[in-house]
């Protein structure tokens, strides 16, 4: 579906009153009235050419102006095009309430419903996160056909907040481009599939794509044990580069994708088999640093990014991977297979020893949907974020909470590590689940052991990286986790 834009303009009586849909938000002050707030005046004003008390319109429907509640009263006035006003409640105003105000007015924007959009801004405080969430709220991806695919209407807001606006653009277009991706089923999806989309970035000067597949792939062992499930295409490891010039000197960040293009499970089938539905889903980490760098040409910070998608599919068959296999990952580490469903650190660990010994990073950050463990810890609305290092993990909890891409510190217990012993080889990859549990935990000791010396984050998003319904900003389906929490990062360190 098209990407939508929001466009700025200085929101007066004529252009309030020259669209057909007009959207107010409200807040119930403590007198129990219904307010405009910053909108004030210029909700005065179209009140008296429409001849209506906004207040009584509301008090009829007695709302509690929620965050995200909507009412829409159908006005008819001689001479105005207007022909709703649409308000929505904002609740205490804080940044989630705006998300979420927002992102139920995006919702209204959807081709599905009948839209044509003047919103006039509500709250200058959170602008920012309010028109993102209008885009993210808007998100819809289906293939019917005979479905338009073009939302309806230009979506205006007010122009005093333009660099808001444009950075609530930017980013809104990047996690739609992360949702497209995770949406796309598998059988259209397959690995040369998700390369060649990367590989469309390379128009862009700022940005250098190669994809490395068969041959070029001998020594990333994880990569190939996974992936030779599924030999046509096979699995290819993206590298994206984001280094304009002058860059040699600023700080280095590289970003590795989980991009398992569908995750059966292999030979240790994943049951119950409905549980295999979500799993086109599998490669949203890599969805998540594709369309975080895609956004840098126009952020344009001062820091070098290097993303690595790690694709491959985890598949049935002949050519499967086997439990007891031993394999070798990229830079030496042998490995005694025990369960082929725990495939996503496999394919990791090949990136994050490439990313160690030949990118030298400042900073290495791995982003995967990696375990159904950290959704049983976590649920769906924080994802599990495993660093030592304390301001760091400090950093982006913070940003987690501004960009609504929440995050939680979880501990790398080291009394765990021999969890990841082996008899055969230097380790085995699937800490025993009887002895240990804590498989979120496990599975990040495990990534660990490939990250050298670097300042090393990795974020396990198997829980919010999907929704299983329309809340909030996410819609049903890949939610594009991390692209907002990346994004305002990478855009902090220049
Ligand atoms: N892709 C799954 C994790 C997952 C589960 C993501 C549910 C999203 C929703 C991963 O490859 C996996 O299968 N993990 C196993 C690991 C286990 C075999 C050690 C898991 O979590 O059960
Ligand atoms: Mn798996
Ligand atoms: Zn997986």
């Amino acid at each position: 579906m098209a990407i939508p834009t929001l466009l700025t303009r200085s929101i007066e009586l004529s252009s309030a009153l020259g669209v057909d849909y007009l959207a107010l938000g409200f807040v119930i002050s403590s007198e129990g009235l219904v307010t405009f707030p910053e909108s004030k005046k210029l909700a005065r004003e179209i009140e008296i050419e429409l001849g209506l008390v906004f207040a009584d319109e509301l008090s009829f429907f007695a709302p509690s102006a929620r965050a995200g509640e909507i009412y829409e009263i159908p006005v008819s006035a001689p001479g105005v095009k207007c022909e709703r006003v649409i308000f929505i409640g904002l609740g205490k105003q804080t940044l989630g309430d705006l998300r979420l105000a927002g992102a139920a007015l995006g919702r209204k924007m959807r081709p599905s419903e009948k839209s044509l959009f003047n919103a006039a801004v509500t709250s200058q405080k959170g602008i920012r996160a309010h028109a993102l969430a209008m885009l993210l709220g808007a998100f819809q991806w289906n293939m019917k056909t005979g479905q338009k695919r073009q939302l309806r209407g230009k979506w205006y807001l007010t122009d005093n907040c333009v660099a808001d606006i444009e950075s609530a653009n930017v980013i809104g277009k990047a996690v739609w481009l992360a949702r497209e991706l995770i949406h796309t089923p598998s059988n259209i999806k397959t690995t040369a599939w998700l390369a060649a989309q990367a590989k469309k970035l390379d128009r862009d000067a700022c940005l250098k794509v190669k994809i490395l597949a068969g041959k070029e792939l001998t020594q990333f062992g994880g990569l190939l044990a996974v992936g030779g499930s599924s030999p046509k295409p096979g699995p290819r490891m993206v590298e994206i580069s984001y280094a304009p010039r002058g860059s040699q000197s600023w700080p280095h960040v590289v970003l590795v994708g989980k991009g398992i293009t569908f995750d059966t499970g292999g030979i240790s089938l994943k049951r119950p088999y409905d549980l295999m539905i979500a799993m086109k889903s599998d490669m949203a980490g890599a969805a998540a640093v594709l369309a975080t760098i895609s956004a840098l040409p126009q952020i344009q910070p001062k820091v070098r990014v290097t993303a690595l998608l790690m694709c491959a599919e985890n598949s049935l068959s002949a050519t499967s991977q086997r439990p007891s296999d031993v394999i070798t990952q990229y830079g030496g580490t042998t490995v005694e297979i025990i369960n082929t469903d725990a495939e996503g650190r496999l394919v990791l660990a090949d990136g994050l020893a490439y990313a160690d010994a030949k990118l030298n990073p400042d900073y290495l950050v791995d982003i995967a949907t990696l375990t159904g463990a950290a959704t049983l810890g976590l649920g769906r609305q924080y994802a599990a974020m495993y660093t030592r290092d304390a301001t760091l993990a400090k950093k982006l909890s913070a940003l987690g909470e501004t960009s609504g891409d929440r995050v939680w510190h979880m501990p790398l217990i080291d009394d765990y590590v021999k969890s990841l012993d082996s008899d055969v080889a230097d380790l085995n990859h699937n800490a025993s689940a009887a002895k240990f549990s804590a498989g979120s935990v496990t599975a990040a000791l495990y990534l660990e052991k490939f990250v050298g010396r670097r300042k090393w984050v990795h974020l396990d998003i198997a829980g919010p990286g999907r929704s299983e319904s329309d809340a909030g900003e996410y819609s049903k389906g890949g939610t594009g986790f991390g692209v907002r929490l990346l994004i305002d990062w990478i855009a902090g360190l220049s």
